[in-house]
């Protein structure tokens, strides 16, 4: 399924399709729902990035957001626009219905970072926030965190692709979102898209071409 500007989610997901993952860390009433088919494979993928981390001593990946309703898509817009203004925020965060957030097939990830509370004396931005006890919840994180690197060049074995990858930004529309994955239904079809290079609109468009060829 593909959902973008042009391919807009304009349907509510049915609630039986979507499971509890996990509980916000930062912000303790938000839930995290994301697609049922997704779930398991978005367990062991975090389950392994975190060995790895562990291993190297990076830090802790957590699930930062999944399926988001319409309203609260649009709650998102309204932040960034206030912050940032309509066009940075637009090539961040996408209108009401065309985020693949909209069917919880899409999937952000934070860190947890080790650190003083001194670290950052006014870190209550949008993207640190004080968990107490020296952690931080980290939203966001960059293209070099180690953590990111290992889930853009292992995730496809959970059927999972980056989305908004680098050097896409002019074809997709948006800036690249290091942290923003999508399940693409089998670890085949993403292997395929990885090994590729392609961005998901590409992958369609390939498929359809082939089909229009066969008939
Ligand atoms: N940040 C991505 C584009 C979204 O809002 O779905
Ligand atoms: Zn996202």
């Amino acid at each position: 399924m593909l959902v973008n500007k042009e391919n807009p989610f304009t349907r509510e997901i049915n609630n039986n399709d979507l499971v509890l993952f996990s509980k916000s860390l930062y912000e303790k009433s938000r839930q995290i729902y994301i697609e049922k088919r997704c779930a398991l494979y978005l367990r062991r993928m975090l389950n392994d990035v975190n060995e790895y981390s562990l291993k190297h001593g990076y830090n802790e990946v957590v699930l930062d957001e999944g399926f988001r309703t319409r309203e609260y898509q649009m709650e998102i817009m309204g932040y960034y626009k206030e912050a940032e203004g309509a066009q940075k925020a637009e090539a961040r965060v996408a209108p009401a219905d065309a985020s693949e957030h909209r069917t919880g097939l899409g999937v952000d990830f934070s860190l947890i970072i080790n650190a003083p509370r001194s670290l950052r004396e006014n870190a209550d931005d949008h993207l640190y926030h004080y968990l107490g006890n020296d952690r931080w919840y980290k939203v966001d994180p960059e293209e070099d965190d180690p953590e990111m690197k290992w889930l853009r060049d292992n995730s496809y074995k959970y059927g999972f692709i980056l989305r908004y990858p680098k050097g896409k930004e002019e074809v997709l529309g948006y800036m690249m979102e290091p942290w923003h994955f999508r399940f693409v239904g089998s670890p085949e079809v993403a292997k395929e898209i990885f090994d590729k290079g392609l961005t998901l609109e590409e992958y369609v468009n390939s498929k359809v071409k082939k089909l229009e060829r066969k008939f």
